[in-house]
């Protein structure tokens, strides 16, 4: 079947747009009547290690992940960037698991790193959005993210979809490991379960966030800040913003700033504080405070009592509902993804096919 944009000016808007609605197809199919319902292999009680290896925007999803699995599970996780993971020869272990997170299922270094791993651990996994390609084929077990067809280069839905999963396989790990009781794992997906709500929510923020990002698209650099779960989030939103505005953007954790990139900050470097209010907010807004008395102009994002609480003097500020702070990268995925969107329309780049990107890469 041929896919439209559907009235959207681009795959890109359309993809960003439907999210609540994929993500939540995603929960109606690994939860059935509260509780988790994911493939019966998927058994961590006797996994020692989990190696999750990725390229690009799949590798920021793995990045959240292990705050999760770590957190959720404690669960020993390393993440790599399969090019890397490949060539370094990690040292892996026979109780371990290899997991390979692709949209396409098709990226040669993914697909190399798998085929690499996959003598060496218990059980080779993957998480794709192509049921049916060679990533998913060559593992033990695959978990399609029901993402549907992504055209966009710049990945949004697949993204979310990902993390989305990657939650649910930490509630498993938790519970084979006997950190959570099934109680608290109905506790976290009925959190789970709000999101898509307030996913659309965030959604209608896309003319206010528009309006900033005309202003965003006149900077040479643009810094992302995050901690914790943002952090990893907060490199994904750079790499976005990279992709489709040719804007240059890194992302750090808050807490590095002052080892070096504070020198980058002067009145014509916007910074993008990714800031729910979590139990590290105060710092995070210290981090943000050495910003605003270098003149760096501070875009905050967060929710309505973190603006209240700091906002004071930022540049601009964008409320989000609440959020059970362990799923906030998913939720702020939609700001993230909306400002690249928006400050790519307000330099005229070609949203959907960035010049010298490919969809899937599929040559080493
Ligand atoms: C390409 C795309 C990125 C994507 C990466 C990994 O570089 O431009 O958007 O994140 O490949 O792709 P995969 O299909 O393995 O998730």
């Amino acid at each position: 079947t041929r896919i439209e944009k559907a009235g959207y000016k681009h795959f890109m808007a359309k993809e960003v747009a439907e999210q609540p609605v994929v993500i939540a197809d995603a929960l109606k199919h690994y939860v059935k009547g509260g509780a988790l319902n994911l493939p019966e292999g998927l058994d961590f009680s006797t996994v020692d290690r989990l190696s999750m290896v990725a390229c690009g925007t799949a590798s920021y999803a793995t990045a959240v992940a292990k705050y999760w699995f770590e957190q959720l599970a404690h669960l020993p996780c390393d993440v790599d960037i399969a090019s890397e993971f490949r060539y370094r020869e990690p040292p892996l272990s026979t109780k371990g698991w290899a997991m390979f997170v692709s949209q396409s299922g098709e990226t040669a270094d993914t697909l190399a790193a798998l085929r690499h791993a996959k003598e060496q651990v218990a059980k080779v996994v993957a998480v794709v959005n192509v049921p049916t390609s060679s990533i998913a084929r060559e593992s033990d077990l695959a978990l399609p993210i029901l993402a549907g067809v992504e055209v966009g280069v710049a990945s949004t839905k697949a993204f979310t979809c990902q993390l989305t999963v990657l939650f649910l396989m930490a509630l498993k790990a938790g519970l084979d490991r006997g950190r959570l009781t099934p109680a608290q794992v109905a506790d976290h997906l009925s959190a789970l379960n709000t999101l898509p709500g307030l996913m659309n929510h965030a959604m209608g923020l896309s003319a206010e966030i528009a309006g900033i990002a005309e202003k965003l698209a006149e900077a040479q650099d643009i810094l992302f800040l995050g901690r914790g779960p943002m952090f990893p989030l907060a490199m994904e939103g750079a790499l976005k913003l990279k992709e489709i505005s040719y804007i240059h953007a890194e992302g750090y954790a808050s807490g590095e700033l002052k080892h070096g990139p504070i020198a980058l900050i002067d009145n014509r470097v916007p910074v993008i504080v990714l800031a729910p209010r979590d139990a590290l907010f105060e710092k995070t807004v210290s981090n943000m405070q050495e910003v605003m008395a270098r003149h760096g102009k501070v875009l905050l994002i967060s929710d309505a009592q973190g603006v209240a609480e700091a906002g004071k003097g930022c540049w601009k500020t964008v409320t989000l509902p609440a959020v059970a702070p362990i799923l906030a990268p998913i939720l702020y995925s939609v700001p993230a993804q909306l400002l690249a969107y928006h400050t790519a329309i307000a330099k005229g780049t070609d949203v959907d096919q960035p010049r010298n990107l490919a969809k899937s890469v599929t040559v080493e």
